[in-house]
């Protein structure tokens, strides 16, 4: 089934081929979807032009969400090539090296803005940016993780930044909900990619989750695009501030 015919869309967070951001792009585009891909910095462009070559479907950006100048920019390319957009996809997060591992009380005050400006304020700067290019009905989707509720050693100033991100999705679904415009978070459970490697204790993580997920496995790239593509098409029309998690059903152990 054709879920995105039609539709236009823009993904950022694509670093390399393990990144949940490219697993959604392609999934989009196989079902129908015309999708811009948004890549950090000329590396990322760099490491996202080689995925896309020769494949029809895709065009690249470059957008550092950081940078309000380079969102206008985004906004203008997607005034020019598309007019508007039907979707946008967050799947971007950072935090210092150092605050991956040890003590979360140990955060600096530097580090804890570092993670909470670019892990969940540029989905709010992202939003605000395109809101002039986005359809009524259009739907925006991030990417969170259960570190947000419950404590995953390591995960720390990362978690918080999560729980802000959720906050976030609520307050912007109730913004743009006027319009028909529906925001919500997709939370997967532990997959192996460059950020997840960032935090000290992941492979432990993983384990847990195979061991005791009622799937008894890890939930795959593949699977969080698929949820995706349904968030971002008709047929979770009624669905917006939510989180959504496709983690193996890891969230609703108790042991
Ligand atoms: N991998 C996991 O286990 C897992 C689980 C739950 C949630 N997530 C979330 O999924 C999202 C994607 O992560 P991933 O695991 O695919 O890793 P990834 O490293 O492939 O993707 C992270 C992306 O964030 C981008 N990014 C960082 N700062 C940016 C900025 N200022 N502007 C634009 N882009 C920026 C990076 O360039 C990179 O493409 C993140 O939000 C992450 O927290 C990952």
């Amino acid at each position: 089934m054709n879920l995105l015919e039609g539709k236009k869309g823009i993904v950022f967070g694509v670093a390399n081929q393990r990144s949940i951001a490219w697993a959604v792009a392609e999934a989009a585009v196989d079902a129908g979807a015309t999708v811009m891909v948004g890549a950090q910095n000329e590396r990322m462009m760099e490491s996202a032009q080689k995925l896309i070559d020769g494949k029809s479907g895709f065009s690249l950006v470059q957008c550092d969400l950081n940078d309000d100048a380079q969102i206008d920019a985004v906004r203008a390319e997607i005034e020019k090539s598309h007019g508007t957009i039907d979707f946008a996809v967050h799947s971007v997060a950072y935090a210092l090296r150092e605050d991956l591992a040890g003590r979360f009380v140990d955060t600096s005050r530097e580090g804890f803005k570092v993670a909470l400006e670019t892990s969940a304020f540029t989905f709010v700067a992202m939003a605000k940016g395109l809101e002039s290019v986005l359809a009524d009905d259009a739907s925006l989707i991030t990417m969170t993780y259960l570190g947000s509720l419950r404590v995953l050693p390591g995960y720390n100033v990362m978690g918080v930044a999560k729980a802000a991100l959720e906050a976030c999705t609520r307050y912007m679904a109730y913004d743009l909900g006027d319009r028909g415009i529906r925001v919500n978070a997709v939370s997967p459970g532990p997959i192996n990619t460059v950020a997840a490697r960032g935090v000290k204790g992941f492979t432990q993580i993983l384990d847990v989750v195979s061991e005791r997920a009622p799937l008894k496995r890890p939930a795959e790239q593949s699977e969080v695009a698929t949820t995706s593509v349904w968030l971002l098409s008709d047929l979770s029309k009624g669905v917006s501030g939510q989180t959504i998690y496709v983690d193996s059903g890891y969230s609703v152990m108790g042991l």
